[in-house]
């Protein structure tokens, strides 16, 4: 039992949603906002590939066009033996909304490993530099 559990359990449901016919590589992913609202996420493929969205990046747009800032957690899911961390854009997406939050990344099995942004993340390009 971790207090994670329930945000690990959202982003599993989100990735049922999966739309991921070509690489079928199924993610889910789960925000926790500061209010206590919890948006799941999940990849959405495109025939032209390019225009594929992960998980992470939806569950965000999600959450921030809802109306939400500030948040303190992710948790990314898929069904490998190898947890399976943020894309690089993905990682940019976290630090601009998120700062230095624990990413949890979970299998199907229940294995989690946590790292938190700035460990992922290290040198950040953001707008203390504009
Ligand atoms: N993908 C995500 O949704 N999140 C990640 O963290 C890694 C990659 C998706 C993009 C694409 O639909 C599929 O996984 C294979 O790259």
């Amino acid at each position: 039992m971790s207090e994670y559990d329930s945000l690990i359990s959202a982003a599993r449901q989100a990735r049922e949603n999966a739309h991921a016919p070509y690489s079928n590589f199924r993610v889910g992913a789960a925000l926790r906002a500061t209010s206590g609202r919890i948006f799941g996420g999940c990849n959405v493929e495109n025939a032209t590939y390019g225009l594929t969205v992960c998980a992470e990046r939806i569950a965000i747009f999600k959450a921030v066009s809802e109306g939400e800032r500030g948040f303190d957690a992710i948790s990314v899911v898929t069904d490998t033996d190898t947890l399976t961390p943020p894309c690089g854009a993905c990682r940019q997406l976290i630090w601009e909304f998120c700062g230095d939050v624990p990413v949890i990344m979970a299998n199907l099995k229940g294995k989690t490993e946590t790292i938190r942004m700035k460990d992922l993340f290290p040198k950040p390009f953001d707008s203390s530099h504009l």
